[in-house]
């Protein structure tokens, strides 16, 4: 297939305070080995970009400097080590950057085909989400059948998608929000208990609903004073896992409740591992998760499809916090 030279990307600028998105033309690129080249159909906003702008969350090593960390389209272009891939295949793909433009290259190990029951466009904010939802709460919190689950940030992009996940599997599924509007979002997703963090008190209410066990994981966006009040919310045997700390990364921790307790604790980043843990994730994403799109236990949460060169107003919409689920881009 005959590509053009060049795109339309998206490009941090920096301004007095921050900075600002801006369209810019540049080449596209070429797949490496063991990748491919999609034409974007869609971009999934996360808050990592948001950090990156402000220079927070740099890209890996070999990265594109373009934002984005995910993205579904049209294969246009394969390298000859790749198989089971042909150009003309609808896909959605995990990124390390590269997202927010015309085309992006992916590694053929972070790709997954668009479940049949996904449009293309909402395929773009799958990857992301799930990836890191499957990895934390079952590779490293090792939610086990029948045992209880806390998400906070119910509304978010990770937490529609953990709030879906863990009670398709049959778990009791609770869940912190900011306003009453989000938790009555989140209960229609599945949430056995939504709690506005705002105006209740989260560890109390995990525990009378559990009838004083608490929950036997946790996956936490928050930090801050999150992290105690988390240990108390823990089950004796509980595993907590963070995947951001916004209310702060430094913390006092009294190790004798962990201690006495049994609890774990942990935390990850899904950017920076290598392509062969990834396609681990992957596999298991395709074998477990996907078929659940299929028989509708899943769906995808867009919150708004913005065009691509909107992107400094769909990351505005993401600071303001308004939003359920996902905020898209569409070149
Ligand atoms: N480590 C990793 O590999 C990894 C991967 C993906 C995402 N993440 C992190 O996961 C988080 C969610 O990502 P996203 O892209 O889905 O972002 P997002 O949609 O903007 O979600 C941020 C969420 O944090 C919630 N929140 C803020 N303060 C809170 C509090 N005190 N109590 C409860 N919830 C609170 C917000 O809820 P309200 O709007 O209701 O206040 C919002 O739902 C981000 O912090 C992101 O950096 C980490």
């Amino acid at each position: 297939m005959a590509l053009p030279k060049t795109m339309m990307a998206i490009a941090a600028e920096r301004t007095e305070p921050g900075a600002k998105l801006v369209a810019k033309e540049i080449l596209v690129p070429h797949p490496g080995p063991g990748q491919i080249l999609i034409k974007v159909a869609s971009a999934g906003v996360n808050r990592a970009d948001l950090l990156q702008v402000q220079g927070h969350h740099p890209p890996p090593p070999g990265a594109p400097d373009t934002p984005g960390l995910e993205a579904s389209g049209t294969v246009v272009a394969v390298d000859q080590a790749v198989s089971g891939i042909r150009e003309g295949d609808e896909v959605c793909v995990l990124l390390s950057g590269g997202g927010y433009a015309e085309y992006a290259v992916a590694s053929a190990l972070c790709t997954l085909p668009v479940p049949k029951s996904v449009s293309l466009t909402d395929a773009g904010g799958l990857p992301e989400v799930y990836f890191t939802v499957w990895s934390n709460v079952f590779d490293t919190a090792r939610l086990r059948p029948g045992e209880d689950f806390l998400v906070h940030g119910g509304s978010s992009g990770i937490g529609t998608a953990a709030i879906q996940l863990m009670h398709a599997r049959g778990h009791r599924v609770f869940t912190t929000a900011g306003s009453q509007e989000k938790c009555e979002a989140c209960v229609k997703l599945g949430a056995t208990r939504a709690i506005d963090y705002r105006n209740e008190d989260f560890v109390a209410l995990v525990k009378a609903e559990t009838n004083g066990k608490g929950v036997e994981v946790i996956l936490d966006m928050v930090g801050g004073d999150y992290v105690m009040r988390n240990l108390q919310t823990l089950a004796r045997g509980g595993r907590l896992v963070n995947i951001a700390y916004q209310k702060g990364a430094k913390v006092e921790i009294d190790f004798r409740i962990v201690q006495a307790r049994m609890l774990t604790m942990g935390a990850t980043g899904l950017r920076g591992r290598p392509d062969s843990e990834k396609v681990l994730i992957r596999d298991h994403l395709a074998r477990e998760v996907w078929p659940l799109f299929d028989t509708g236990r899943l769906k995808p949460v867009t919150h708004q499809v913005l065009p691509l060169a909107e992107a400094d107003r769909a990351h505005q919409i993401m600071r303001e916090s308004g939003h359920i689920g996902k905020i898209l881009l569409a070149p």
